[in-house]
């Protein structure tokens, strides 16, 4: 019975529509904190409406099946033991998984007086030839330490004359006594990339260390618009870096106090650093993205309750529409900046856990030739999760900076949920790819569409590129369809197609300019026969569900109680394989792990089992 109901629910799974969703895949781990962390924690978040299962896997034994909803972060307590303290330790990388896109999650690494927080970015295949990245660092108060996970196996990593090799979840921790700002590392694969220092002094001198760190995304998500503004509070002066990646970038900085504009050009050693007074708004402009990085002055800077943090600034080409952050216990002012644009400025339609911000002091940002070019307002946060959104539909944009202070303490992180991959103009494919089944003839496909309608960098997307090639033919056959704005789950229907027929599908995007995007994953879906042929018909040969790079699947069952459950399956101690292969093939004899789920509205899965599919 048991065998029925498994291959029963993987093959429901498969074709109906809520479920064989693409997944999220984040890739962390945490470097040392200054005389080693007292509480390492993960908090994980979603604005998803339905709850998302989650999985938090390591190579080390550990791991955490749980279940979050958008009204409750879930916090999983990692073991010290994670804290990779050295270059011979390999092993400690944090993998976390869900079957949705809409999954935030931010790591903290406690320690009483010197704290440090990251918003984690999940790890992209990019249409890039390498991933380079760059360390941002301050000082030389103690050791600069830059943190390598690999989110796949084969992952070569150069720095310096050193070359690394990483498998999925393997760490490796680079540290020098000098600042690493501005060095350049180059991986063959993705990988996450945590900058910072063990403990510094901000600015160089002023008390008191503090470990400072940030995951930094590679070159191909960096900006060219940034708007920033002081730190709240603080009359202390902040710090920002700016990192160029290209010989010619220039810098442009426009501030409020009638501050004369600055230019950076010919950047010593790839990077610039600046100081710009309190009570100051500026934006950054460059001809070539950069990255931006700001930092809060140590607590004897100003005698504010306070210390410093490192925080990169999410560019204006990254802001996001709908996104959860989380305030850390132990911190006494807790802080959002929301930045606006001016276009889409309507403080009605910002909101924070829902409430409209048209109460806040909304500060104008200025820009070249008297103009404003942003705006800024600060909102108080209180311990535990929030959310910030702009609702006009898909296309508002808020950036955010999220920072607390407490005695000699500081944290800061940018508000990111998802990362925009299109900074190429077609770097970036349809997600969420589906292939339905309708008849002998007929396959529908339905993707979610590309999220950059509004956007100046990526161009606005015209159209999508549906690609199908029926098995052993040589034919490739493509249909289009109009993007429009308001279609989220764009749709298309194949029509004509040869019964009991297997056949391969990919969808691309093409922007105005005619770049088309990346083609998908491809799925490979057979049509009907014409025959009635009944679903466990096809279990001899195992089926194919439509999954993306991890495996596992969310379904819903109603069992004979009437109780509403939910099961998840995936391939037992499945790590994760190259994108190129979308499909798990349940093959017989293999061993499949479920997780049933009673009681949705918890935070922790039960056990799971594992049952191994029928030989038939
Ligand atoms: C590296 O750290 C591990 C775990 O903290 C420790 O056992 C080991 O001795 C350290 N190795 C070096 C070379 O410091
Ligand atoms: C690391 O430190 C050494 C001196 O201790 C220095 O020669 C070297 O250039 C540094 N490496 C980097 C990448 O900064
Ligand atoms: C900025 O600093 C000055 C003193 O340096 C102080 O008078 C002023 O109140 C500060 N502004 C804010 C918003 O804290
Ligand atoms: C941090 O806050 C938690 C919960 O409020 C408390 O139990 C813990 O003792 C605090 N830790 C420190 C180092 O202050
Ligand atoms: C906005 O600014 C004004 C003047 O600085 C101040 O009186 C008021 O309290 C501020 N309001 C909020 C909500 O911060
Ligand atoms: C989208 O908008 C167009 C007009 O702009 C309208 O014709 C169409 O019905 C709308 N589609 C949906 C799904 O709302
Ligand atoms: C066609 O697809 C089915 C599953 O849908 C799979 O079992 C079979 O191996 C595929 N055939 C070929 C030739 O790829
Ligand atoms: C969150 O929502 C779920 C499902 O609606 C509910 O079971 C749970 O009690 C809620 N949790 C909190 C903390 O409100």
């Amino acid at each position: 019975m048991m065998k029925v109901i498994f291959l029963a629910v993987l093959f429901a799974l498969c074709w109906s529509s809520s479920s064989c969703e693409q997944d999220t895949g984040y890739y962390l781990a945490f470097p040392r904190n200054y005389h080693f962390t007292q509480s390492l924690k993960l908090s994980i978040s979603t604005t998803e409406s339905e709850p998302v299962y989650f999985f938090v896997d390591t190579l080390d034994g550990f791991q955490f099946r749980g279940i979050v909803h958008d009204n409750a972060t879930v916090t999983v307590e990692l073991p010290l033991s994670f804290e990779v303290t050295n270059s011979t330790v390999r092993n400690k990388g944090i993998r976390i998984t869900a079957a949705t896109t809409k999954l935030t999650v931010h790591g903290l690494s406690h320690r009483d007086r010197t704290s440090g927080m990251f918003a984690a970015l999940p790890c992209v295949k990019q249409n890039v030839n390498e991933y380079v990245y760059y360390g941002v660092t301050y000082g030389t108060t103690y050791l600069s330490q830059l943190l390598f996970v690999g989110c796949e196996d084969g992952t070569q990593v150069k720095v310096g004359s050193e070359v690394i090799n990483l498998n999925e979840m393997e760490t490796y921790l680079y540290t020098n006594g000098s600042d690493l700002t501005g060095v350049r590392v180059v991986s063959n694969k993705p990988i996450s990339f945590f900058s910072g220092e063990r403990c510094t002094n901000i600015p160089v001198g002023v008390g008191f260390c503090d470990f400072i760190v940030e995951q930094l995304p590679n070159t191909a998500l960096w900006g060219s618009h940034f708007l920033t503004a002081s730190l709240y509070g603080r009359t202390a002066p902040d710090i920002y870096t700016v990192v160029s990646c290209a010989p010619s970038t220039i810098v442009q900085i426009h501030c409020s106090n009638s501050l004369p504009t600055q230019v950076l050009y010919e950047f010593e050693n790839n990077y610039e650093t600046f100081t710009l007074s309190n009570d100051t708004f500026c934006t950054i402009t460059s001809n070539h993205p950069v990255l931006v990085v700001q930092f809060a002055s140590g607590q004897e800077a100003d005698n504010v309750e306070s210390d410093p943090f490192m925080m990169m600034l999410q560019p204006i080409e990254q802001y996001e529409n709908d996104v959860a952050i989380v305030v850390p216990s132990n911190f006494t002012v807790n802080v959002v900046a929301i930045y606006v644009r001016p276009e889409e400025f309507e403080p009605e339609k910002v909101s924070v856990d829902g409430n409209s911000q048209t109460n806040v002091n909304w500060t104008a940002i200025p820009c070249a030739d008297g103009n404003v070019c942003g705006y800024v307002a600060y909102v108080s946060l209180t311990e535990g999760q929030h959310r910030l959104s702009h609702q006009d539909g898909q296309c508002g944009m808020i950036g955010a900076s999220v920072y607390g202070f407490s005695y000699h303490n500081g944290y800061g992180y940018p508000a990111v949920g998802t990362v925009h991959t299109l900074l190429q103009g077609s770097a970036v494919s349809p997600r969420n790819v589906k292939v339905g089944v309708e008849s002998p003839n007929v396959l529908t496909v339905q993707w979610d569409s590309l999220r950059v309608d509004c956007s100046e960098v990526n161009g606005v997307i015209v159209k999508y590129k549906v690609q199908y090639v029926a098995q052993n033919s040589d034919v490739v056959h493509t249909k289009d369809q109009a993007a429009r704005q308001n279609v989220t789950r764009p749709k298309m229907s194949l029509t004509g197609l040869s019964p009991n027929t297997n056949y391969t599908i990919q969808v691309a995007a093409v922007n105005v300019e005619g770049y088309v995007g990346l083609l998908s994953a491809p799925l490979s879906v057979q049509t009907a026969q014409v025959a009635v042929s009944s679903p466990s018909s096809r279990n001899s040969e195992g089926l194919t569900i439509t999954i993306g790079v991890v495996f596992f699947l969310v379904g819903v069952l109603v069992g004979a109680s009437g109780i509403t459950a939910a099961v998840i399956i995936r391939q037992k101690a499945k790590r994760q394989e190259s994108s190129k292969e979308p499909h798990i093939i349940t093959k017989p004899n293999q061993v499949y792990e479920m997780t049933l789920i009673r009681n949705p509205g918890a935070a922790v899965m039960e056990d799971p089992v594992y049952a191994t599919v029928p030989a038939c």
